[in-house]
This record gives structure tokens, C-alpha cells and sequence, in this order.
């Protein structure tokens, strides 16, 4: 392994009613709240007003940012950052999935810095205060909930890009599996491809002693795999939105990847892509990442040997390494399938036409890929492969 240092101060508040801790879990931070959530599903499914009135039992003065877009935009972030300087925001609490969250994070980020908040997503500026914040989570995907990343879309320039900071680590987390039973079956499954990416991104790297690491790796998909259908034949099951949910944090929330790099080049693409396209995160990376696969697959058929046998129960009966490897690809672009999971950009009528200025998007922050390292031409061979 690589020497490593694990940091994670994130409180993870998990189950059902448990959004009844929320006072005591802000008492420290102040009574001027910023409510941070997206376009009206709290509001339809009722959490807004249970929220707003545990608020108002803590005695919190609020200050509303609604309209967080999916694929959380620059512009957004700059009104956050306006509202917490108007009104000496103490503390905000985001209500929502992944972009809810990134918004925030990015706005706490901001409203400490005196410059353009864009030169902090850019990483010329790196953070190093920020309001606090918690989240109660009602999406199971992006692991945002216990991770300090965040990804914000300059819809301007047309980039998207991820950054993060010690600093923007929520506070705390609430997961009930309650709070997500109402998201619907498409956003649904765009969480469990989510997570397994994230999986499949970390599982990908050099060779390195890491044994306990991938199997922890495996046992998450497998344990997304086993649930996922049952899930979506049922979307308010309680177990099954339980074991989705801790799953997706887990995937991402640093646990994983320990003593290693993971790859990330398919998240690199995936945003270039939704960054023109405004697809769904997920959307992307369901058609992109088998494509990575076969891109990446002879940088070490082994590994890919590995994820086929361990976690796609592919037989190891002599066949040659690399025809075992190729059946566990074909099997996790089967898999998503199955559950609905879009297969060609063509699927979002994306065409070739800005094949070349998404390429350069990628490219724009330097060497892309950890286990195997990108160039322009790679990137480019991944997307057009596939339209
Ligand atoms: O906006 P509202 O009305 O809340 O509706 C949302 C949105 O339309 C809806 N939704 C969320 N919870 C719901 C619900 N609908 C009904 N019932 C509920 N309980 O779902 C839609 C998608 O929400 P969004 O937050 O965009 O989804 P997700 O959590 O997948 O977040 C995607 C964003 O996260 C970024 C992605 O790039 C994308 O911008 N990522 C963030 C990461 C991180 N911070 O670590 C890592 C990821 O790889 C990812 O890149
Ligand atoms: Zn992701």
C-alpha cells in the first residue's frame, strides 16, 4: 500500500426519524440558517414542512435558496453565497440529493473567500474556511453526504468540474431510508449506477498490495447488485432503500480508498459530457464506463479478471484471462441495462458534434487516469466509441 492518512470528521446520523436530532446537532453553530434545496420534490413529498418546522422549533431565523438545478450550476452558488453575506448565515443545512449538496458546499466555501467562487472549482484558490453545514439526504447516489467533494457546473463556459477541501466535510449527515422512497425509478437506478462507479473507479488502480480493499470494493457491489432489483420492484421498500442508501455512502466516502489512487478518468468524461449536455451524472456514466473498460482492459487484463470472476460469478474454467475478463465487462453493461440504464450517448440524441471541445474539457486540468493514464486521443476514442 501507499502510506496514507484517513480523514473523515463527517457525523453519520442514519435511520428512521432521525431528522429529530437536528437541534441538537446545530445548537453550537448559530440561529441564521440558509435552507439550501432543489426544485419542489421536498416540497411534494412533505420533508420541506417537517423540516421547517423542526427549525423553527430550535428557534432558527431561515433564509431559503431554492431552484437547485440537477448538475448544480455556478449561478447558483453565487446567489447562496450573496444570501449568506446579507444575512450573517451562521450555519446551512442542505435538503436534497447530490447537487443540493455540492451547491452548498461550494456556497460555504465561497461565502469565505473574497474572490470569484469559480477560482476555488478551478483549484486556484484553495479553501481553507467555511460556514459550517449539515445535509439530510433524500437521494441515494453520489456519496456527497460524507465526502468534502463537490461538483459545479459553469453553464457559461460549458465546463463542469469537481473540487474539494478539508473544509467542506458536512458536519453531519441524516439518512432515512424514508426520505428516499419517492424518488422516482429513473433517478433510482441512476443512484445504484452511480455508486457502483464509484466503486469500479477506485477497484481500477496500479498494482498494489490492497487485497482487504478489494474485497471491501467487491463486497459493495455485490451487495448493490443482490438489492437493486428487488429495489426497483418495490421502490418503498424500507430494507431495500436501507441497504442502497448506506451503500452509496460507504462507496464514496473515502473508506475504500485507502493506500491507493483509484482511476476517475470515466468521472472526468462523464462531466465534460453533462457539463454540454446537462444529462444525468449517471446517465453518462452507465454508457461510458464499459467503453472505458475495453479502452483500459489490456492495461492489466488481471485485475479485470478479477471484478469478472469475484463479482460477476464468470467461471474460471481455463478459458484465456482475457476472454473472462471481457464476459465480466459484457455482464456489468448487462447488469445496468437490465435495470433500465441508458447504453449510447445516442440514447440523449448526443451526436459527434462537440466530441472535440469535450475531449479538451477533460484534458484542461492535466493527466487524466490513474491506472491508465489518458491522452487526448484516448479520451476522444472513448467518447466516440460511445455515440
Ligand atoms: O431538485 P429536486 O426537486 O429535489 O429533484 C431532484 C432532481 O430532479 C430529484 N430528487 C432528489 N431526491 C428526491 C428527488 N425526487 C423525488 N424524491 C426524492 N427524495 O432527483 C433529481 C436528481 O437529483 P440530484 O441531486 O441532481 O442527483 P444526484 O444525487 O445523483 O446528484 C448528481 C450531482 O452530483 C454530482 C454529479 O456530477 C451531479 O452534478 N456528483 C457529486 C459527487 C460528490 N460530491 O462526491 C460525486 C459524483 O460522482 C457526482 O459527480
Ligand atoms: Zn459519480
Amino acid at each position: 500500500m501507499e502510506n496514507f492518512t484517513f480523514y473523515n470528521p463527517t457525523k453519520l446520523i442514519f435511520g428512521t426519524g432521525q431528522l429529530g436530532v437536528l437541534p441538537q446537532e446545530m445548537e453550537k453553530y448559530g440561529k441564521n440558517v440558509l435552507l439550501v434545496y432543489g426544485g419542489g420534490s421536498i416540497k411534494k413529498s412533505g420533508l420541506y414542512t417537517e423540516v421547517v418546522d423542526v427549525l423553527h422549533k430550535a428557534g432558527a431565523t431561515i433564509t431559503e435558496l431554492s431552484g437547485v438545478e440537477p448538475n448544480p450550476r455556478l449561478t447558483t452558488v453565487k446567489k447562496g453565497v450573496q444570501l449568506c453575506r446579507e444575512n450573517s448565515i451562521d450555519f446551512i443545512l442542505a435538503v436534497g440529493g447530490g447537487s443540493v449538496i455540492d451547491c452548498t458546499k461550494a456556497i460555504a466555501a465561497g461565502a469565505k473567500y473574497s474572490g470569484d467562487v469559480w477560482d476555488i472549482v478551478l483549484r486556484k484558490h484553495i479553501a481553507t474556511e467555511a460556514i459550517p453545514f449539515g445535509t439530510v439526504l433524500t437521494l441515494a447516489a453520489t456519496g456527497s453526504e460524507m465526502n468534502s467533494g463537490s461538483v459545479i457546473t459553469n453553464w457559461e463556459t460549458q465546463e463542469k468540474y469537481g473540487w474539494g477541501s478539508p473544509v467542506t466535510f458536512p458536519q453531519f449527515s441524516i439518512l432515512d431510508p424514508k426520505n428516499t422512497f419517492t424518488v422516482p425509478l429513473d433517478h433510482t437506478v441512476y443512484g445504484i449506477v452511480d455508486m457502483m462507479s464509484h466503486v469500479l473507479e477506485q477497484y481500477f488502480h496500479q498494482p498494489t498490495n490492497a487485497p482487504l480493499q478489494d474485497r471491501m470494493c467487491e463486497s459493495v457491489l455485490l451487495t448493490v447488485m443482490e438489492a437493486a432489483p428487488k429495489l426497483l420492484e418495490d421502490l418503498e421498500s424500507y430494507e431495500h432503500r436501507e441497504t442502497i442508501l448506506y451503500n452509496g455512502t460507504i462507496a464514496l466516502n473515502g473508506m475504500l480508498q485507502m493506500g491507493y489512487r483509484g482511476d476517475w478518468a470515466t468521472h472526468g468524461i462523464e462531466h465534460a459530457v453533462s457539463a454540454i449536455y446537462d444529462i444525468p451524472h449517471a446517465g453518462g456514466l452507465a454508457i461510458l464506463f464499459p467503453n472505458w473498460m475495453m479502452h483500459a482492459l489490456d492495461e492489466n487484463v488481471e485485475r479485470f479478471k478479477q471484478l469478472a470472476v469475484r463479482v460477476f460469478g464468470v467461471q474460471d474454467t481455463g478459458t484465456e484471462d482475457r476472454e473472462v475478463a471481457l464476459e465480466g465487462i459484457r455482464r456489468l453493461r448487462e447488469f445496468w441495462t437490465s435495470l433500465g440504464a441508458p447504453t449510447r450517448l445516442a440514447d440523449y440524441t448526443i451526436d459527434d458534434t462537440h466530441i472535440e471541445k469535450m475531449a479538451e474539457h477533460v484534458m484542461s486540468r492535466g493527466p487524466v487516469g490513474n491506472f491508465k493514464s489518458l491522452s487526448y486521443e484516448d479520451v476522444k476514442a472513448i467518447l466516440i466509441a460511445s455515440l
